[in-house]
């Protein structure tokens, strides 16, 4: 009996296999076609055995099948599911198209990926659903190098600044198996407690994020910011392999996977999940056992964990926009309520909704928040929810505020979503679902501060409060900009007046995703 490797590549390629088949087809209604012109023979025959070893079927030739039944009777069909493309852009994969339409007339055309469908696939160990980011077809928001064979690095290093706030970062980029490799490190990093390795991995990931074309040779790194020997190493075996040994180690170990179980629970942190950890806890069952040890909040967590790890899509943010805005416009006619967080920045889901309240007459928004809650627990729709007062009366103190918890009035809450009902059996669908929901209050004269403290992400806030105190000497927090010789403070009316008193160019939150 070969090795499955050799037994793979016993039967494949050659010009009579059309089809190499994995020893067992795990996944039959996928067919993939890996198209050569920029892929290479080696790098194509690679990918080839990879996808076999992995339960894949990968059609050698693109191959259409002929109409059945008499003449014009069938529907030619191509066996090809998903063509899958490298180093290719979306310009030259149409001509491709265009040019084996004209070989098989009549064949519908397959979906036209990038080859990060195809790692991301490999790596979760099956098909991942076709996203926009994978598709060739849609057109590319940038213009790539003017040589698509092998995109020049030079240009893009030079115009790569080190901070992750004096560049864009679209939601969508062309490096997402290889950023998600390095966030898994830098997790991973976060739960040992080691917040260099964290952030020099997050960094890395986040350049990545930028760049306006796909990373496919080493060489295209030279010259990037925060790429060390470590992360390079990482995309290094990446490029080569597909798969990054370390990576996947982490990703199936007990550590890595109860760790990110524990964190995911709402009033959870790194120390607590660690303290567990360390106890020889593994499982929510296990925790459950033990109400006495949980705080209230974890509590809440838990009972309401299934929903809370379900993603909160868009829709159900701008339901809870509408429920929470009119609650507070009633409590306080001229209040605003304004959607921050990952979806300000058009993420399409997120883990919780944050809203920022204010009123344009500076101190009226004092009492609102006590008053929105009780009108909302009036309509039987807060879960849980901890209230915490204003910090804000010492305002010599603002400036020292730490970017991780500012001063500002709030209630943490898990809230009761109503779902509309869909059709025939209303008793198979919940009525409604948990939803974790952060309320802030600031005054009018901070909103802009807050805005941008809130919008995110994380990484790109860190950026700009480092790139504030290293290259200007101001402090910036969700309170203010602040200059500590001078024990001066900025009076803003716009996110655009910061990033102007800090001399950068002004990015739209949809392009703060570092
Ligand atoms: P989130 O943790 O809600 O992240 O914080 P997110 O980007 O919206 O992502 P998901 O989709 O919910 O997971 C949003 C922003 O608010 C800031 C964070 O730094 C982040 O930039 N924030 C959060 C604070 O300033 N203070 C807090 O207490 C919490
Ligand atoms: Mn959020």
């Amino acid at each position: 009996m070969l090795p499955k490797r050799r037994r793979a590549r016993a039967r494949s390629p050659g010009a009579a296999a059309a089809c190499s088949t994995p020893s067992s087809v795990l996944f039959p209604d996928v067919a993939i076609y890996l198209a050569e012109p920029r892929m290479g023979r080696s790098r194509r025959s690679f990918l080839t055995r990879l996808a076999l070893s992995k339960g894949f079927r990968v059609l050698d030739v693109y191959r259409c099948s002929a109409p059945e039944g008499p003449a014009g009777a069938g529907v030619a069909s191509s066996e090809v599911t998903h063509v899958v493309m490298e180093q290719t852009s979306a310009e030259e994969a149409v001509c491709w198209q265009e040019q084996e339409a004209t070989l098989h007339p009549g064949c519908p055309c397959p979906a036209l990926l990038d080859i990060t469908w195809f790692t991301e696939s490999m790596a979760a160990g099956q098909p991942v659903p076709v996203e926009g980011r994978h598709r060739l077809e849609v057109p590319e928001p940038r213009k790539r190098p003017p040589n698509p064979v092998a995109p020049a690095p030079a240009p893009a290093a030079a115009v790569m600044p080190a901070y992750a706030c004096q560049r864009s970062t679209p939601l969508m980029h062309h490096n997402s198996s290889l950023s998600e490799a390095l966030e898994t490190l830098a997790e991973a990093a976060g739960f040992e407690g080691s917040e260099g390795r964290l952030l020099s991995f997050r960094r890395a990931a986040s350049v990545l994020k930028a760049l306006p074309w796909p990373v496919t040779e080493l060489s295209q790194l030279q010259g990037l910011p925060h790429f060390g020997e470590h992360s390079t190493s990482v995309i290094q075996e990446l490029l080569e392999r597909g798969v990054c040994e370390e990576v996947e180690r982490v990703r199936c170990s007990e550590r890595y996977r109860t760790m990110k179980l524990f964190t995911q629970i709402f009033g959870v942190g790194v120390k607590t999940a660690n303290q567990w950890y360390q106890e020889g806890l593994r499982t929510l069952d296990e925790l459950q056992e033990q109400p006495r040890r949980l705080t209230r909040q974890q509590q809440a967590g838990l009972q309401h964990h299934l929903d809370l790890c379900t993603p909160v899509g868009r829709p159900d943010a701008e339901a809870l926009q509408q429920l929470v805005e009119a609650t507070v416009r009633q409590a306080l006619p001229g209040a605003t309520v304004t959607l921050t967080g990952g979806f300000r920045r058009g993420k399409p889901q997120g883990h919780d909704v944050d809203f920022l309240i204010t009123h344009p007459e500076e101190g009226r928004e004092a009492g609102l928040l006590p008053s929105v809650l009780r009108q909302l627990q009036s309509q039987d729709l807060v879960l849980y929810h901890q209230h915490q007062r204003s910090r804000l009366g010492d305002p010599s103190r603002l400036a020292q505020q730490s970017h991780t918890m500012d001063a500002f009035e709030r209630s943490l809450c898990i809230l009761r979503l109503p779902l509309p009902s869909k059709g025939a059996d209303p008793e198979s669908q919940p009525a409604w679902k948990a939803v974790r929901v952060d309320l802030v209050v600031t005054p009018w004269s901070q909103f802009p501060f807050a805005l941008l403290g809130w919008t995110g992400s994380q990484l790109f806030e860190r950026e700009l409060r480092r790139f504030s105190r290293k290259e200007k000497g101001l402090c910036l927090n969700s309170h203010g900009l602040f200059d500590p010789e001078q024990r001066t403070c900025f009076h803003v009316a716009s996110e655009e007046d910061i990033f102007r008193h800090l001399g950068l160019t002004y990015l739209p939150p949809e392009q703060r995703n570092a």
